[in-house]
Protein backbone atom coordinates (compact mmCIF):
# COMPACT_ATOMS: atom_id res chain seq x y z
CA UNK A 1 0.00 0.00 0.00
CA UNK A 2 1.35 3.65 -0.92
CA UNK A 3 2.13 5.36 2.29
CA UNK A 4 -0.73 8.38 3.15
CA UNK A 5 0.40 11.68 2.45
CA UNK A 6 -1.72 14.91 3.81
CA UNK A 7 -1.84 17.95 1.44
CA UNK A 8 0.77 20.41 1.75
CA UNK A 9 -1.77 23.66 2.77
CA UNK A 10 1.42 26.08 4.26
CA UNK A 11 1.58 26.48 0.09
CA UNK A 12 -1.91 28.00 -0.06
CA UNK A 13 -2.32 31.37 1.50
CA UNK A 14 -4.36 34.64 0.50
CA UNK A 15 -6.36 34.39 -2.65
CA UNK A 16 -5.26 30.42 -2.91
CA UNK A 17 -6.87 29.62 0.15
CA UNK A 18 -10.25 31.41 -0.83
CA UNK A 19 -12.01 28.58 -3.02
CA UNK A 20 -11.65 26.16 -0.02
CA UNK A 21 -13.18 28.32 2.16
CA UNK A 22 -16.67 28.27 0.34
CA UNK A 23 -18.85 25.14 0.84
CA UNK A 24 -19.37 23.16 -2.08
CA UNK A 25 -22.90 23.13 -4.03
CA UNK A 26 -23.64 19.71 -2.65
CA UNK A 27 -22.76 19.84 0.65
CA UNK A 28 -25.93 22.15 0.66
CA UNK A 29 -28.12 19.22 -0.48
CA UNK A 30 -26.67 16.55 1.73
CA UNK A 31 -26.73 18.83 4.88
CA UNK A 32 -30.28 19.12 4.98
CA UNK A 33 -30.73 15.66 3.81
CA UNK A 34 -29.28 14.83 7.18
CA UNK A 35 -30.88 17.26 9.17
CA UNK A 36 -34.44 16.67 8.00
CA UNK A 37 -34.06 12.44 8.71
CA UNK A 38 -33.11 13.90 12.04
CA UNK A 39 -29.00 12.70 11.97
CA UNK A 40 -26.85 14.56 14.55
CA UNK A 41 -23.47 13.00 14.65
CA UNK A 42 -21.49 13.94 11.70
CA UNK A 43 -17.89 13.63 10.73
CA UNK A 44 -16.48 15.64 8.11
CA UNK A 45 -13.44 13.48 6.99
CA UNK A 46 -10.29 14.71 5.32
CA UNK A 47 -11.84 18.53 6.53
CA UNK A 48 -8.88 20.85 4.83
CA UNK A 49 -9.30 24.24 5.81
CA UNK A 50 -13.25 23.58 7.34
CA UNK A 51 -15.81 24.94 4.97
CA UNK A 52 -17.73 22.15 5.59
CA UNK A 53 -17.02 21.33 9.19
CA UNK A 54 -18.34 25.31 9.80
CA UNK A 55 -21.50 24.51 7.77
CA UNK A 56 -22.31 21.37 9.37
CA UNK A 57 -21.56 22.93 12.83
CA UNK A 58 -23.80 26.00 12.32
CA UNK A 59 -26.38 23.45 11.02
CA UNK A 60 -26.59 22.10 14.43
CA UNK A 61 -24.99 19.04 14.09
CA UNK A 62 -22.42 17.91 16.87
CA UNK A 63 -19.49 17.96 14.42
CA UNK A 64 -15.95 16.11 14.31
CA UNK A 65 -13.55 16.91 11.97
CA UNK A 66 -10.45 14.66 10.88
CA UNK A 67 -7.27 15.16 8.50
CA UNK A 68 -3.75 14.43 7.84
CA UNK A 69 -2.41 17.86 7.71
CA UNK A 70 -1.51 19.25 10.92
CA UNK A 71 -1.44 22.94 9.14
CA UNK A 72 -4.98 22.47 8.08
CA UNK A 73 -6.47 21.43 11.40
CA UNK A 74 -4.72 24.20 13.27
CA UNK A 75 -6.30 26.63 10.77
CA UNK A 76 -9.82 24.37 10.49
CA UNK A 77 -10.16 25.06 14.43
CA UNK A 78 -8.95 28.56 14.50
CA UNK A 79 -11.98 29.28 12.18
CA UNK A 80 -14.58 27.50 14.22
CA UNK A 81 -13.07 29.05 17.64
CA UNK A 82 -13.58 32.37 15.76
CA UNK A 83 -17.54 31.46 14.71
CA UNK A 84 -17.73 30.41 18.38
CA UNK A 85 -18.51 26.68 17.00
CA UNK A 86 -17.79 23.75 19.40
CA UNK A 87 -15.73 21.09 17.15
CA UNK A 88 -13.65 17.91 18.10
CA UNK A 89 -10.44 18.17 16.07
CA UNK A 90 -8.40 15.19 15.47
CA UNK A 91 -5.04 15.15 13.21
CA UNK A 92 -4.56 11.54 11.64
CA UNK A 93 -4.88 8.57 9.31
CA UNK A 94 -8.39 8.10 7.24
CA UNK A 95 -6.88 4.60 6.61
CA UNK A 96 -7.64 4.52 10.84
CA UNK A 97 -10.16 6.37 12.00
CA UNK A 98 -10.24 6.57 15.88
CA UNK A 99 -13.89 6.70 16.27
CA UNK A 100 -15.92 4.24 18.03
CA UNK A 101 -17.77 1.41 16.06
CA UNK A 102 -21.45 2.31 15.13
CA UNK A 103 -21.07 6.08 16.59
CA UNK A 104 -21.46 8.54 13.64
CA UNK A 105 -24.73 8.86 11.87
CA UNK A 106 -23.16 10.95 8.62
CA UNK A 107 -19.92 11.05 7.24
CA UNK A 108 -19.12 13.77 4.66
CA UNK A 109 -16.20 13.53 2.81
CA UNK A 110 -15.41 16.01 -0.39
CA UNK A 111 -12.18 15.24 -2.70
CA UNK A 112 -10.52 12.90 -0.24
CA UNK A 113 -11.22 9.25 0.25
CA UNK A 114 -9.00 9.02 -3.42
CA UNK A 115 -6.05 10.07 -2.26
CA UNK A 116 -4.49 6.53 -1.51
CA UNK A 117 -4.20 3.28 -3.70
CA UNK A 118 -6.88 0.58 -4.07
CA UNK A 119 -5.72 -1.72 -1.40
CA UNK A 120 -6.19 1.72 1.33
CA UNK A 121 -9.62 2.22 -0.53
CA UNK A 122 -10.44 -1.10 0.36
CA UNK A 123 -9.66 0.02 4.04
CA UNK A 124 -11.23 3.07 4.71
CA UNK A 125 -14.37 1.83 2.65
CA UNK A 126 -14.22 -0.75 5.61
CA UNK A 127 -13.68 2.08 8.70
CA UNK A 128 -16.71 3.79 7.23
CA UNK A 129 -18.59 0.75 7.07
CA UNK A 130 -17.15 -0.01 11.02
CA UNK A 131 -17.86 3.48 12.51
CA UNK A 132 -21.40 4.30 11.15
CA UNK A 133 -24.51 3.32 12.51
CA UNK A 134 -27.32 1.29 10.81
CA UNK A 135 -29.00 3.35 8.08
CA UNK A 136 -26.07 5.98 8.75
CA UNK A 137 -24.76 7.51 5.78
CA UNK A 138 -21.71 8.79 3.75
CA UNK A 139 -21.08 11.48 0.98
CA UNK A 140 -18.13 11.60 -0.98
CA UNK A 141 -16.78 12.55 -4.01
CA UNK A 142 -14.00 9.94 -5.87
CA UNK A 143 -11.54 11.27 -8.86
CA UNK A 144 -13.00 9.73 -12.34
CA UNK A 145 -10.88 7.80 -14.74
CA UNK A 146 -11.83 10.13 -17.28
CA UNK A 147 -10.43 12.76 -15.65
CA UNK A 148 -7.08 14.38 -16.92
CA UNK A 149 -5.35 13.47 -13.95
CA UNK A 150 -5.55 9.25 -14.92
CA UNK A 151 -4.54 10.34 -18.29
CA UNK A 152 -1.31 11.55 -17.11
CA UNK A 153 1.35 9.22 -18.47
CA UNK A 154 4.72 10.60 -16.57
CA UNK A 155 2.83 10.52 -12.97
CA UNK A 156 3.73 6.95 -11.91
CA UNK A 157 1.07 3.99 -11.90
CA UNK A 158 1.18 2.49 -7.90
CA UNK A 159 -1.39 0.10 -9.14
CA UNK A 160 -3.99 -0.07 -12.16
CA UNK A 161 -6.39 2.37 -10.39
CA UNK A 162 -3.90 4.97 -8.83
CA UNK A 163 -1.45 7.78 -10.27
CA UNK A 164 0.92 10.04 -7.70
CA UNK A 165 0.26 13.30 -8.10
CA UNK A 166 3.59 15.09 -10.07
CA UNK A 167 2.98 18.61 -10.56
CA UNK A 168 3.93 21.59 -8.78
CA UNK A 169 1.52 22.21 -5.63
CA UNK A 170 -0.14 21.32 -2.47
CA UNK A 171 -1.09 17.84 -4.12
CA UNK A 172 2.55 16.79 -4.93
CA UNK A 173 3.99 12.73 -4.39
CA UNK A 174 -0.35 12.50 -3.29
CA UNK A 175 -2.03 9.11 -4.07
CA UNK A 176 -4.89 9.53 -6.36
CA UNK A 177 -7.31 6.51 -6.57
CA UNK A 178 -9.41 7.04 -10.17
CA UNK A 179 -12.44 5.37 -10.31
CA UNK A 180 -15.57 3.94 -12.76
CA UNK A 181 -18.90 3.03 -11.94
CA UNK A 182 -17.85 -1.22 -11.89
CA UNK A 183 -15.67 -0.41 -9.80
CA UNK A 184 -17.21 1.63 -7.58
CA UNK A 185 -19.74 -0.98 -7.26
CA UNK A 186 -17.68 -3.81 -6.20
CA UNK A 187 -16.34 -1.44 -3.77
CA UNK A 188 -19.14 -0.74 -2.18
CA UNK A 189 -20.84 -4.03 -2.42
CA UNK A 190 -21.88 -4.01 1.53
CA UNK A 191 -23.32 -0.58 1.11
CA UNK A 192 -27.15 0.77 -0.16
CA UNK A 193 -25.81 3.08 -3.07
CA UNK A 194 -28.85 5.71 -2.31
CA UNK A 195 -27.28 8.01 -5.56
CA UNK A 196 -24.31 8.54 -8.05
CA UNK A 197 -23.35 10.34 -10.38
CA UNK A 198 -20.22 11.82 -12.71
CA UNK A 199 -20.19 15.53 -12.63
CA UNK A 200 -17.26 18.14 -14.90
CA UNK A 201 -16.20 20.96 -12.99
CA UNK A 202 -14.72 23.82 -14.91
CA UNK A 203 -11.68 26.24 -13.01
CA UNK A 204 -10.56 29.53 -14.81
CA UNK A 205 -6.90 29.65 -14.01
CA UNK A 206 -4.41 31.86 -15.28
CA UNK A 207 -6.20 32.90 -18.02
CA UNK A 208 -6.59 28.70 -18.70
CA UNK A 209 -9.91 26.47 -18.29
CA UNK A 210 -9.17 22.57 -16.72
CA UNK A 211 -11.77 20.78 -16.25
CA UNK A 212 -11.95 17.38 -13.94
CA UNK A 213 -14.42 14.81 -13.72
CA UNK A 214 -15.69 13.31 -10.06
CA UNK A 215 -18.09 10.48 -9.18
CA UNK A 216 -20.53 11.91 -6.44
CA UNK A 217 -21.90 9.23 -4.05
CA UNK A 218 -23.92 8.74 -1.16
CA UNK A 219 -24.27 5.31 0.08
CA UNK A 220 -25.77 4.20 3.07
CA UNK A 221 -24.89 1.76 5.77
C1 LIG B 1 -8.90 18.28 -1.66
S1 LIG B 1 -8.63 18.51 0.07
C2 LIG B 1 -10.34 18.60 0.56
C3 LIG B 1 -10.56 19.28 1.89
C4 LIG B 1 -12.02 19.42 2.32
N1 LIG B 1 -12.73 18.16 2.34
C5 LIG B 1 -12.74 20.41 1.44
O1 LIG B 1 -13.59 19.98 0.62
O2 LIG B 1 -12.46 21.60 1.55
C6 LIG B 1 -8.14 16.86 0.61
C7 LIG B 1 -7.86 16.75 2.11
O3 LIG B 1 -7.65 15.37 2.43
C8 LIG B 1 -6.59 15.27 3.38
N2 LIG B 1 -6.02 13.93 3.34
C9 LIG B 1 -5.28 13.36 2.36
N3 LIG B 1 -4.94 12.09 2.69
C10 LIG B 1 -5.48 11.86 3.92
C11 LIG B 1 -5.47 10.75 4.80
N4 LIG B 1 -4.82 9.63 4.48
N5 LIG B 1 -6.13 10.84 5.98
C12 LIG B 1 -6.78 12.00 6.31
N6 LIG B 1 -6.82 13.08 5.52
C13 LIG B 1 -6.17 13.03 4.34
C14 LIG B 1 -5.63 16.36 2.92
O4 LIG B 1 -4.71 16.74 3.90
C15 LIG B 1 -6.59 17.48 2.54
O5 LIG B 1 -6.87 18.32 3.62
Amino acid sequence: MVESKGWNWKIVQGEKAEYWLEPSVESYYVLNRWKSEGKKELLDLGCGLGRHTILAAENGFNTKAFDLSENAIERAKEYSEKEGLNVEFKVGDMLELPYEDESLDCILCVNVISHTDTEGMKKVINELKRILKKDGECYMTLGSKETWGFKQEDWPLADPNTRIRMDEGPEKGIPHFYADYNLIKELFKDFIIEKVYQKEDFVERDGKVNSSYHYHLIVRK
